[in-house]
């Protein structure tokens, strides 16, 4: 069971009007592993159209950067792109930010065997409360990789800031390596959300799983079903889990009745015009950027000083 707080803040969210839960109970050891398959499946295209604009602009990235910097990944997940990046750069000292800890220290020794000489730190913190870095991380120098446009998954009002902390954690001297999808064609959008062999489908449906365990409620898997479109006005694909029946759902001191179709708002990916989203880093304290995308521009990865 999870802590009295949060307790108190997953129930209010079931029993809101429109009822929702945050998308970090997506990341149970379940809900990751599920997660590394979506990144591989055909449809979603963002995880291997960002690794090609790595690999296609690595060395002026690289040359940007220069080596020896301090590098911060935020929700460094399997740190597939940290490998990447520091053959690429040749940092001095890595620091994982996760907030799934199991993830992050299987991940961080598989980085250690790889960089045997690079200082490796995990920190295992949520990236809405307050990161605390080890003393002696250094101060100068200082990469903040925000891979995977996991600032998609945050309305644009607390992506910023999140871009003003993460300009806070750089020092006047440090830059921001963030990849950010952008707005597309409907039809790839929504089938990156809804494939073919059920996965995204799987990763949504565990998260009520993971709730049975937090909450102590009583979910039955097998009334609810996936949902996930474009909506267009708010530039985001919407998750949703839909009652297929009419539904009551009880926990230690609370419950809910959904009625045949009532859903669940599970999480939003916000998707960007390169315009806006450079708008926005300028709002959020960085005053020049870099940027490459695809030869589609289907996503892109600005490079933000201060
Ligand atoms: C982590 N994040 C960028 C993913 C996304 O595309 O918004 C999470 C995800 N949800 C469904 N599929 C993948």
């Amino acid at each position: 069971m999870a802590s009295v707080g949060l307790v108190a803040e997953i129930a209010a969210g079931l029993c809101a009007a429109q009822a929702n839960v945050s998308p970090k109970y997506f990341y149970d050891a379940a809900g990751s592993a599920l997660f590394e398959r979506i990144t591989r499946l055909p449809e979603y295209y963002l995880t291997r159209t960002e690794a090609k604009i790595i690999e296609t602009h690595g060395e002026e990235m690289a040359r940007q950067i220069g080596p020896g910097a301090t590098v911060i990944e935020l929700g460094a997940g399997n740190c597939e792109k940290a490998r990447a990046l520091c053959a690429m750069i040749r940092p001095r000292c890595f620091v994982a930010i996760d907030i799934s800890a199991d993830f992050l220290h299987q991940a961080v020794d598989g980085l250690r065997d790889a960089f045997p000489s690079l200082d490796v730190r995990p920190v295992v913190a949520d990236l809405l409360g307050e990161i605390v870095l080890p003393g002696d991380v250094p101060s100068a120098r200082r990469l903040v990789f925000y891979p995977g446009s996991s600032i998609g998954n945050f309305d644009p009002e607390v992506a910023l800031t999140l871009l003003g902390r993460m300009r806070g954690l750089l020092g006047n001297d440090g830059a921001l390596l963030i990849g950010v999808d952008l707005v597309k064609d409907e039809a790839v959008l929504e089938a990156a959300y809804n494939d073919a062999a059920g996965v995204t489908a799987a990763f949504n449906l565990n998260v009520l799983q993971h709730l049975n365990r937090l909450l102590g409620a009583d979910f039955d898997l097998t009334q609810w079903q996936h949902r996930a479109f474009f909506n267009r006005q708010k530039s985001r694909i919407e998750m949703h889990l839909e009652a297929l029946h009419e539904t009551r759902v009880a926990w230690p001191n609370g419950f809910r009745n959904f009625r045949r179709g009532e859903h669940i708002h599970t999480e939003n990916s916000y998707k960007y015009r390169i315009d806006d989203f450079a708008g926005l880093l300028g709002r959020a304290g960085f005053s020049n950027s870099l940027r490459w995308t695809d030869p589609e521009q289907w996503f892109a990865i600005f490079l933000a000083r201060p």
